[in-house]
């Protein structure tokens, strides 16, 4: 358990933020902070840290607005676009909204059928936006509504996976490049045609190094996933199937993953660059609405081990938008 104090101006101690790891290698709640006003620098610098130290923190019943949400996104650097493509929550241009279930419920067979569009149950695991040359560096996720059971979200440790990988396997991946796209590999439910279209016209296709390494930690990290990634450049396409499906299997095994299970008004935040997630499929037929809201933080080509960097095959940067002085 960390603990770290923010001091008001006056000096009068204010806050007692304590982390608190959940399993064995990442994951960590995080209490004695509010997050519905600026935070104090001795505050910060400890997130910080316990960001790159645990890559997903869970902040319970903060109960944000979306201008909260985008000035405590703010803290972690400069925003990227809300979606690549669709359009931000009216008058918040940073805030993303998801909203899933809802209305009647569905259908068990069409469900089922819908879901089976992906190939595979991998196919849902994904790091965000990794078909741009400079994908989000951190998420933050917050839930307004959630249905009464199900819902979860679980993400997957990526710089865990890479150490537990034999060394020359390690070595092996570290000296390769992958190309990502968008619906190489996931049809989220409920994707229209038209969106998919809408997606692909969108023309994001970047290639990245398979290995990242965290600039503030030097720490190594997979930067593929099941979602995006199509291919491995330098081999051939059975030799890439191969690798990506070991890979792939390696990284999402349960004790690499922490899940959430969402009440209202929690926030988590992510290093997008060194996890993958993958969202609920399990409250469709509820016919309860899940509604949550996403903001990027801005990020930045990747590096690999071997000084190869991401590369732009089509599609702008995902760059950091203009900064309004409000979210
Ligand atoms: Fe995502």
């Amino acid at each position: 358990m960390d603990r770290a104090s923010g001091r008001s101006p006056a000096g009068k101690s204010r806050e007692q933020l304590v982390v608190t790891p959940i399993t064995g290698h990442f994951g960590a709640d995080v209490s004695g902070v509010r997050l519905d006003s600026p935070l104090a620098p001795a505050t910060l610098t400890a997130l910080r840290l316990a960001l790159r130290h645990h890559r997903v923190l869970f902040f319970r019943r903060q109960a944000l607005t979306h201008r909260q949400q985008t000035r405590f996104a703010r803290h972690f650097g400069p925003l990227a676009p809300a979606h690549p493509w669709q359009n931000p929550v009216p008058g918040h241009p940073f805030v993303h909204g998801l909203v899933t279930g809802g209305g009647q419920p569905k259908n068990d067979e069409e469900h089922h059928r819908a879901r089976w569009r992906s190939p595979d149950y991998l196919s849902g695991w994904h790091a965000d936006v990794t078909a741009a040359v400079d994908p989000p560096s951190f998420g933050i996720l917050r839930a307004e509504k959630v249905p009464s059971r199900g819902g979860d979200t679980t993400w997957a440790d990526l710089v865990t996976a890479y150490e537990q990988l034999s060394g020359p396997l390690r070595r092996f991946l570290d000296e390769l490049t992958a190309e990502h796209r968008y619906l190489v590999g996931y049809v989220p439910f409920g994707v229209t045609d038209s969106a998919a279209r809408t997606a692909t016209a969108a023309g994001l296709v970047a290639h990245h190094p398979v290995v990242r390494v965290l600039p503030e930690s030097g720490m190594r990290a997979l930067f593929v996933n099941p979602a995006f990634t199509s291919h491995i450049n330098e081999l051939s396409p059975p030799e890439s199937r191969r690798i990506l499906d070991l890979v792939f299997t390696h990284m999402t095994r349960p004790e690499f993953t922490v899940r959430h299970h969402w009440d209202t008004g929690d926030v988590a935040i992510w290093d997008n660059r060194a996890t993958a997630h993958i969202a609920p499929e399990d409250h469709e037929h509820l016919g309860e609405t899940r509604r949550m809201y996403r903001v990027f933080v801005a990020g930045s080509p990747a590096l690999g081990p071997a000084g190869r960097t991401s590369t732009a095959v089509s599609g702008a940067r995902y760059q950091a938008a203009d900064q309004p002085p409000d979210g």
